[in-house]
């Protein structure tokens, strides 16, 4: 209700978001509370300019700029980016430093902004895989970031999730072996808060751009009981109004988690 009233009565920028949403078909009192995204499609958008690799990768930081801005408005209370896959590092060294750099110069340059909006800012995947200072930069932006309560943005970086899964396995073993946990007692819930993902909800929604059907490894646990939903559009050409697509499409569906709609039932 409370962001009801605030279209109403407001013509700030926020405002104006809402109101683009409502006007997209938005319903925003069924909103995902947690929005991840495979950012797929910048060596392609790169390529169809004639510019280097790169220059996808730099314009899909437009993309992020915006989407966490939108999430951050329409109150999606966790988003989580696939930045860098674990596969990721079989790219060429130029493109890896490239990357990293853009990265660095990221969490400098929205700290701020995230600080300013209540976004707390996290991290998953093999963190201590990154160059020192891409973990620096990291471990000053949560620690900056870290009483936001609005909203969490959640980079995943050197991220696999079947990394994640065997890493969580050998902590269990580990545990187990040293006596502070009886095999008995691992189920589906104690298993998630050994992954990195422990304490964020499940992914509601998971959107993939360019096209491609599969998910590449991101998030395996976590998204048994998502709402996939894949665009051609690639990243750095993903806007507001193809975000909104997202979200509409996510309202249409019926989650029913394995069970039946209630309509449905015997
Ligand atoms: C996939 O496109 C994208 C990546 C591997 C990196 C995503 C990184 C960014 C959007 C910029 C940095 C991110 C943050 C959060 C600051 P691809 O290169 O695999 O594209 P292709 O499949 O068309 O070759």
């Amino acid at each position: 209700m409370a962001k009801v009233i605030e279209i109403e009565s407001s013509s700030s920028p926020e405002a104006e978001i809402l109101r683009q949403a409502e006007a997209a078909g938005v319903d925003l009192h069924r909103l995902p509370r947690h929005v991840a995204i495979i950012m797929d499609g910048n060596g392609r958008w790169a390529r169809a300019m004639k510019r280097p690799r790169i220059e996808g990768h730099r314009a899909g930081i437009k993309s992020v700029r915006e989407i966490v801005r939108i999430c951050r408005q329409l109150e999606i209370r966790y988003l989580t980016l696939y930045a860098f896959s674990a596969e990721n590092w079989k790219r060429p060294s130029s493109e890896i430093n490239a990357l990293m750099i853009l990265l660095c110069n990221f969490l400098k340059r929205e700290l701020r902004e995230m600080k300013e909006n209540g976004i707390r800012l996290e991290a998953i995947g093999r963190l201590f895989e990154l160059p020192d200072p891409v973990q620096r930069a990291l471990d000053h932006a949560r620690r900056e970031t870290a009483a936001g309560g609005q909203m969490q943005l959640t980079l995943a970086l050197s991220y696999g999730g079947r990394l994640e899964i065997t890493d969580a396995v050998r902590k269990i073993a580990t545990e187990i072996q040293a006596g502070r946990l009886l095999p008995a007692a691992i189920d589906p819930d104690l298993f998630a808060a050994y992954l990195h993902t422990a304490g964020t909800p499940d992914p509601d929604l998971l959107i993939r751009t360019s096209g491609e059907m599969r998910v590449s490894n991101f998030l395996l646990w976590q998204i048994a009981y998502s709402e996939i939903w894949v665009t051609p559009i690639l990243w750095p050409d993903f806007r507001r109004e193809n975000f909104f697509a997202a979200l509409r499409d996510f309202q249409g569906r019926q989650r029913r988690f394995g069970g039946v709609d209630i309509d449905g039932a015997i």
